[in-house]
């Protein structure tokens, strides 16, 4: 089969990670959110993977083009003229996706993570004869999402976006598999799948839910970012723990590349992901954070519940907490401190910052 990924939008709320690379490619537990996906998508037979984008299409081209190779996937682009929404992608990709043979194709939002069981969907999905089946999972603010009430043999019967009064808890996870059909109800213009047709879908009785198993998130924002790496790190402890750090400065889950140096006496974890070629001084205390790749962190800084972008430097006994973001090639003198400060890229902070802002 085929798959589409929805790469969209300028990533607005994961700024200023955002203004360096497009959000897909920012790492996830040290490799690009996009990969752990179409690694999976691999996995279930996928050979070609479109990934629609209105923004920067060429930024994310280059890269991709390093794991085509390594994936052994076709990765295509299809670009929009303007934003086409969630469901215009579709359309404009309508070559690539319908076939006559009703080969299903799958498709992802990019900003969300869970252990995607791709083969478990497409299976349902033919089993039941669905045009769309839709992984669904469980939350507690249901308001931020698209929310599906089913019958007990998930049949859906209703799907709202957005919902303003209490619908369900059941909440659409942004990945689905559909049928070519399903294209022709779809016009090449900016429209919403979730708001124009599954609804659709599901009055004809042919849209259908499978519950996830396992932790999901979207992480299309930094506090959120946090919370999956977690659940991501966790899931690893499950099924790959080999892949997770060790030893006695760690605490709980971590992920480390083996490129990155780590001095003595540091405490890391938990939660906690450090990139390549980082370099984490003597007696360096971080707890749920990601240090991305090249960073480096001079001796007895701390940081906690923030995210250090690409190339930045912190100063010694400097100290970062309070969901700050801090953008590429930061420098961050000594014994700063930065309490939630959003820290735009290329700046120098000679001076602490107690409250939380933005730093233009
Ligand atoms: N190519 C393209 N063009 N992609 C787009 C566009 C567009 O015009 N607009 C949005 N996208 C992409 C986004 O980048 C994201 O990957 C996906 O479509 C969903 O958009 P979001 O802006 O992240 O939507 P959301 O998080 O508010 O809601 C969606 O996801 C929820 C799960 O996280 C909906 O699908 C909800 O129903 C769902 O519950
Ligand atoms: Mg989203």
């Amino acid at each position: 089969p085929k798959a589409l990924v929805l790469v969209g939008g300028y990533g607005t709320r994961l700024r200023p990670l955002t203004l360096t690379v497009p959000k897909p490619i920012i790492d996830f537990a040290n490799r690009p959110m996009i990969v752990h996906q179409i690694e999976a998508l691999k996995a279930a037979g996928v050979d070609e993977v479109v990934l629609a984008i209105n923004y920067r299409p060429q930024v994310m081209m280059d890269f991709l083009k390093e794991w085509e190779e390594k994936l052994g996937v076709k990765i295509v682009c299809s670009q929009e003229p303007e934003p086409m929404g969630t469901a215009g992608p579709l359309a404009l990709a309508r070559d690539i996706l319908y076939n006559d043979s009703n080969t299903p194709f799958f498709v992802l939002n990019s900003d969300v993570v869970c252990e995607y069981p791709m083969k478990q969907l497409l299976e349902q999905h033919l089993r039941t004869g669905a045009e769309g089946t839709i992984l669904v999972t469980k939350v507690s603010d249901p308001s931020k999402y698209g929310v599906v009430v089913m019958d007990d043999r998930h049949k859906i019967e209703r799907f709202v976006e957005k919902p303003q009064t209490f619908v369900g808890d059941k909440i659409n996870a942004g990945i689905y598999c559909l049928s070519p059909s399903i294209l022709n109800r779809i016009e090449p213009r900016p429209t919403s799948i979730e708001k124009e047709i599954f609804p659709a879908v599901a009055t004809d009785g042919k849209l259908f839910a499978m519950p996830l198993e396992g932790y999901w998130m979207d992480v299309g924002q930094p506090k959120d970012y946090l919370t999956g790496l977690g659940l991501h790190l966790n899931s690893l402890r499950q099924r790959a723990p080999e892949q997770l750090a060790d030893g006695p400065h760690i605490q709980g889950d971590a992920i480390i590349d083996p490129t990155a140096k780590i001095g003595k006496d540091c405490l890391i974890g938990p939660n906690v992901a450090i990139g390549k070629f980082c370099e984490i001084g003597d007696g360096v205390r971080l707890s749920n954070c990601v240090i991305l790749n090249r960073v480096t962190i001079k001796n007895y800084a701390r940081v906690a519940d923030s995210i250090i972008g690409w190339s930045s430097k912190v100063g010694s006994w400097a100290r970062i907490e309070n969901k700050a973001v801090i953008g590429e090639d930061v420098f961050i003198k000594d014994e700063v401190y930065l309490n939630g400060a959003i820290v735009l890229p290329h700046k120098d902070i000679k001076e602490s910052i107690l409250e939380p802002g933005t730093i233009i």
